[in-house]
């Protein structure tokens, strides 16, 4: 009774739901907002922003890849993004003879642009809700499962209809836990070349060291180039040319001051705003901590192979930024939680709409329900991240698991492809060890004995932890996977012998990786986790329509799903931590303050040095003379924000948002704006890069400049 007492007192404190800066909103809904918008500064229109009738910012903006966010920056198919997300593709052209990565890349011509295979930009045609005809036939008394059925084939009908004769691709996607749904025709091109790309000391300066955290100097942008037949999408084609876009961004050179309104216009992922204190505590105190753990293992291996070598740091570069990449995230949620009493806050809120159902009893149980299937849920979704953290963090279980796959299969064809693939795979792993990875051996061993000594293998039946070492490093010699002359001979074999092998348990990594999955994802565990997934899923629908009834008055933000959002804020510093203050823009000086030859990280260019040195900054600098490089805002941004851009109050490019603070990563579950900031890449310093440094001053030429 105490406990609930508190709760009811804390509740109101808890109020209101949203927090001023809050919300990743729908542009086709922006008229909603438009008010309050320009009430914080803003000189355009909701129509400027997204308009199907007349080209607007929208037409500007794209998906870049499967999760990132790109700028078309002139009329001939000029795209701007971070150099994260282009990293892989900027990795897949270089070689240690030929490092683009380390040296940066820029196409003088545009022969030279590099075609990328397997990126994709894709364009917002126009998007619809589409709720009633999703629902149709759907009702109060409809089971879940037919529900499912009845809502899959209404989508197939509607998106086949949409597009019919046309090029266009059309998605629709649920909000609001499927109490809303939006239709998004697309546009999808193809053939995307790599045009720009700063050495890594710029693109990526301070590493993984700096991400996350404020004060930045990342010069976290590449450029790309959209080619098109006919202004319409194609594969690859050397007669393509280069799309026209609707819109481009005019970009502006007057830089933001702090006060300043901005918004930011992308792609954000995955938000969770709406979960209950389960899934806030399942997060912060039961997951994070194993995937950090777990992860710090991986990292510091990783790490040490990269200082030895330069053709390892080549190698094991994109996986270590993104491992590191959620590491660090991890560690700025659960802080951020724990900081905000984010579990308390949940439980008030919910006792609060406890209190509102005694005049609505179709919500009385739903929170009850929800507790009860998250209890089902836990167990099962820990034992999912340590088989996923831990059994698979190796490239030896990887391999593993494809021999397994074949063990499995029945399927002559897909035997002999995938023996095919690993075969193909085999040369590059083995071209750099003879017979094994000692990183990857020690990754192996001690990421398993980490979940074992935790209780997460008892299938395993060493009992101490001496023999289990032992055990795991038998696996690890004995194993086919890492004797390239028998597992060669056995992929060229016969499809049949393959497969009774991989059948068999005759390989010790095999047996163990089969014991492993058998038992995590055991058919119980998996119906557990379904049914209870399933229920979760249905509870938070209904009790997301409570909360939204029980504050009629609010606008209420749908979670980020990787659709597009308008997010707006202002340029703003923080404080991070007792007597300490951070102010909202970054500059080059902090480049040269940070310089340091002996850690990689913080190398700096000589040429930007000797640019610095001269104050050579052309046009790019601000009126105080300095050279801004990065600034943060109120901005509420997630990932797929990466590359997103961060437009003014009159919708001309002022940054490149790439990144969140670390003090507030915990805004995918709460946000705080004493503490969530977005950061993002100043303009500036981007065109002082390009034309400065690189002195590719023609791609500059093409883009359309706002003088001050
Ligand atoms: N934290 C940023 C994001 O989530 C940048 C990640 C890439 N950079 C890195 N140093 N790993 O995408
Ligand atoms: N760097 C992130 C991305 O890839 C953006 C930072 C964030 O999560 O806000 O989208």
């Amino acid at each position: 009774m105490k406990r609930f007492v508190t709760l009811l007192a804390a509740a109101f404190m808890a109020l209101p739901l949203c927090h001023a800066d809050e919300g990743m909103w729908i542009p086709m809904l922006l008229g909603r907002n438009e008010a309050d918008m320009q009430a914080a500064g803003m000189h355009i229109s909701a129509e400027d922003i997204y308009d199907i009738n007349h080209a607007s910012l929208k037409d500007a903006v794209v998906l870049f890849g499967g999760g990132c966010t790109g700028e078309f920056v002139s009329n001939e198919g000029l795209l701007l993004t971070n150099h994260h997300c282009g990293y892989s593709y900027i990795v897949q052209h270089s070689s240690v003879a030929n490092d683009y990565l380390t040296n940066g890349f820029w196409a003088m011509k545009r022969e030279q642009e590099i075609p990328c295979p397997g990126l994709s930009v894709t364009r917002l045609v126009r998007m619809e809700d589409v709720t009633e005809r999703v629902l149709n036939g759907v009702n109060n008394t409809t089971s879940e499962a037919d529900r499912a059925r009845i809502i899959k084939k209404n989508i197939a009908t509607i998106t086949e209809e949409a597009v019919q004769g046309t090029h266009y691709r059309a998605v629709i996607k649920p909000f609001y836990y499927g109490n809303q749904y939006f239709m998004y025709i697309n546009e999808v091109f193809t053939d995307v070349r790599l045009v720009g790309a700063p050495p890594s000391n710029i693109g990526k300066f301070g590493g993984d060291t700096d991400n996350w955290m404020w004060p930045r100097h990342t010069g976290d942008f590449s450029m790309f180039r959209v080619y098109a037949d006919n202004n319409t999408p194609a594969d690859f084609s050397s007669d393509n040319t280069p799309y026209q876009p609707l819109k481009h961004l005019e970009i502006s050179l007057r830089g933001v001051d702090e006060g300043d309104f901005t918004f930011v216009f992308g792609y954000p992922g995955t938000t969770r705003r709406y979960v209950t204190h389960d899934a806030v505590d399942l997060a912060a105190n039961v997951e994070n901590p194993v995937r950090i753990a777990l992860r710090d293992i991986r990292l510091q291996h990783y790490n040490d192979a990269m200082r030895h070598s330069p053709a390892q740091r080549l190698k094991y570069a994109s996986r270590v930024a993104s491992i590191a990449n959620g590491w660090k995230k991890w560690q700025g949620e659960t802080l951020g939680i724990e900081r905000l009493h984010g579990v308390e806050q949940k439980l008030a809120q919910e006792a609060a709409f406890q209190k509102w159902t005694e005049g609505h009893k179709e919500y009385r149980q739903v929170l009850q329900q929800l507790e009860n299937n998250y209890d089902h849920l836990r167990d099962v979704e820990l034992e999912w991240v340590y088989f996923n953290e831990a059994l698979m963090a190796s490239d030896f279980m990887n391999r593993t698991m494809k021999m397994w796959r074949i063990g499995n299969s029945s399927d002559q064809m897909a035997i002999e492809s995938a023996a095919a693939a690993l075969l193909d795979e085999n040369e590059t792993y083995f071209a750099d060890f003879e017979t094994h990875s000692p990183v990857d051996e020690a990754i192996f061993i001690e990421t398993f004995l980490y979940m074992w000594s935790h209780g997460f293998a008892p299938y395993v039946k060493e009992d101490n932890a001496e023999s289990v070492q032992n055990m795991l490093e038998r696996t690890y010699r004995k194993s086919i996977l890492n004797n390239p002359k028998k597992l060669t001979k056995l992929l060229r074999g016969s499809s049949r012998k393959l497969h009774d092998y991989c059948a068999s348990s005759k390989d010790p990594a095999i047996s163990l990786l089969r014991n492993a999955y058998e038992y995590s994802y055991s058919d119980a565990k998996r119906k557990t986790y379904a049914t209870a997934d399933e229920n979760i899923q249905r509870l938070m629908r209904i009790y997301v329509k409570g909360v939204m009834e029980m504050y009629p008055d609010s606008n209420f933000f749908p979670d980020a799903n990787l659709t597009l959002r308008v997010t707006y804020g202002h340029v703003e510093g923080f404080k991070p931590k007792d007597a300490t203050y951070y102010t909202a823009y970054s500059t080059i000086d902090g480049i040269m303050e940070k310089e340091n030859a002996a850690i990689y990280d913080y190398r700096v260019e000589p040429r930007l040095r000797s640019l610095y040195e001269h104050k050579d900054y052309g046009p790019y600098a601000n009126q105080k003379g300095e050279m801004p490089v990065a600034f943060i805002a109120t901005n509420h941004t997630t990932g797929g924000n990466s590359g997103s851009p961060v437009l003014n109050a009159d919708g001309q490019l002022v940054g490149i948002n790439f990144d969140r603070c670390w003090e507030g990563t915990m805004s995918d579950l709460l946000f705080d704006p004493a503490y969530c900031r977005n950061i993002s890449l100043d303009i500036r310093y981007c065109l002082f890069i390009i034309d400065k440094f690189a002195g590719a001053r023609h791609l500059i030429d093409e883009m359309t400049l706002v003088e001050r």
